[in-house]
């Protein structure tokens, strides 16, 4: 324990990527496409057309990228492995070129003495086996749990935490009923088909990873929302629940009490979606864990919306700060997802496994980044972190989103997360006033934070 900051000495401070937004290199190596690649390539998914083809060219710059970690102090680097990268068919063995990369990658993160924490899934699905029906189809999570199983035995020996699945919730709404993200389907029953799908095969997951990897410590990555109602009116509270449900209970409750919230069963009981669930199903998807993982970026006032065929409500736009996606910036929010985690779900050590603001940064003449809103938000939010830990919950890191600038899937380059600068025409890297903040935090413990 430090003298004013609540963090312990051997906080996980960190920072998170993911495959298909900085590696480019779309076609090297044996890589299969994904569905991000047929989604961005066609006309008007994505902002002005961008594509993750070449993105922050990670795959050929890692050195320095990891450098640049090293620089910062990271005591820990969460990336993803790309699952059309190491199985360009989606089944099969691993593509020997893409177990090399990672390898190295892995290797040079211990030799630096950052711990690594691999995600599996962040969205890039083999497009052959969006080709067969996806996630709605229970093959996927099937495909899926052997990929796992592969992986975790041709890396075990390098990765310090796994995460199976990168936001459950977003791969499957977004991807199957909102259609803003690959595959851009608009089918409700599919994405809630996903969705039990997405949880199965992430429990299939854990399984094959123990198996393979005596002693792995694996977790999740949740994405977690917090969820107000608009007014105390009987009908606004009923859209909150609705939301809340469908957002973060529909994830949570399988994972650690074994089950679907009977509300959301009823409330989606017409669309049939749920009979999807074979006998066994929630125990896999349960399975205990070493750690959970929690993705932080919103809250959402909910006033009711009888003509929402979904869940009965409406967000309230912002009425406070936010960021240049319109997303509110309310630290406080960070806490109570965390207090709520702890109090109803698990005592399970927690790491913020995504937590970060898009800004429009401002180059200067010298090329320098005075992101002095990116320093503020994360400021915030990491006093907030360090709130909850003097609330009792079981805190113990913190990944901000993200280390570089990258390809924010439907917004392109047009959202900007980085603590470090990616010029998009030189591929040249420059870190922020924030990641110079960050090396600060990180140094002393988190006493560097504006606590007063
Ligand atoms: C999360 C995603 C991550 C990034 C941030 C801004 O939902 O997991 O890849 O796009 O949002």
């Amino acid at each position: 324990m430090n003298a004013i900051s609540p963090f312990p000495d051997d906080f996980l401070w960190g920072a998170s990527t993911a495959a298909y937004q900085i590696e480019g290199a779309a076609e090297a190596d044996g890589r299969g496409p994904s569905i991000w690649d047929t989604f961005s390539a066609t006309p008007g998914r994505t902002f002005e057309g961008h594509t993750g083809a070449v993105a922050c060219d990670h795959y050929h710059r890692w050195r320095e990228d990891f450098q640049i970690a090293a620089d910062l102090g990271l005591k820990a680097y969460r990336m993803s492995v790309s699952w059309a990268r190491l199985q360009p068919r989606g089944r099969g063995d691993l593509n020997p070129a893409a177990v090399a990369f990672y390898r190295e990658q892995l290797a040079d993160l211990r030799a630096k003495g950052i711990r690594s924490a691999v995600t599996l899934y962040h969205w890039d699905l083999p497009q052959v086996l969006e080709d067969e029906g996806g996630w709605p189809e229970r093959a996927t999570a099937e495909a899926f749990a052997d990929y796992a199983a592969r992986t975790a035995a041709a890396l075990g020996d390098l990765v310090d935490e796994w995460i199976p699945i990168n936001e459950a919730w977003c791969a499957a709404f977004l991807g199957y009923h909102v259609g803003v993200h690959a595959p851009g389907r608009q089918d409700r029953t599919a994405a809630l088909r996903a969705a039990h799908h997405l949880n199965v095969g992430h429990g299939l997951a854990v399984a094959a990873i123990r198996n393979a990897v005596p002693g792995a410590k694996v977790g999740s990555a949740v994405i977690m929302t917090d969820v107000e109602p608009a007014s105390d009116s009987a009908t606004d509270r009923e859209a909150a629940r609705l939301a809340d449900g469908g957002g973060n209970r529909l994830f949570l409750d399988p994972l650690f009490k074994g089950s679907y919230p009977e509300d959301m069963l009823r409330h989606f009981a017409p669309t049939g979606a749920f009979d999807a669930v074979r006998p066994g199903d929630m125990e896999t998807i349960a399975a205990p864990l070493d750690f959970v993982g929690v993705n932080h970026y919103h809250r959402f006032v909910i006033e009711a919306d009888p003509s929402d065929e979904h869940l009965k409500g409406r967000a309230l736009p912002p009425s406070g700060p936010v960021t240049s996606f319109d997303w509110e910036i309310r630290p406080d929010s960070l806490r109570r997802v965390l207090e709520r985690l702890s109090a109803d779900y698990t005592d399970l050590p927690v790491y913020i496994t995504e937590s970060g603001a898009s800004f429009d940064d401002a180059v200067g003449a010298d090329g320098t980044v005075d992101d002095a809103d990116r320093v503020d938000y994360l400021d915030g939010y990491m006093k907030a972190a360090g709130r909850a830990i003097e609330k009792g919950v079981n805190l113990r890191g913190y990944f901000v989103w993200s280390l570089l600038d990258n390809f924010e899937w439907a917004e392109g380059y047009a959202k900007r997360f980085g603590l470090v600068r990616v010029d998009y025409e030189t591929q040249r890297r420059t870190l922020k006033r924030s990641a110079e903040w960050y090396r600060d935090v990180i140094a002393t413990g988190g006493e560097s934070l504006s606590w007063n």
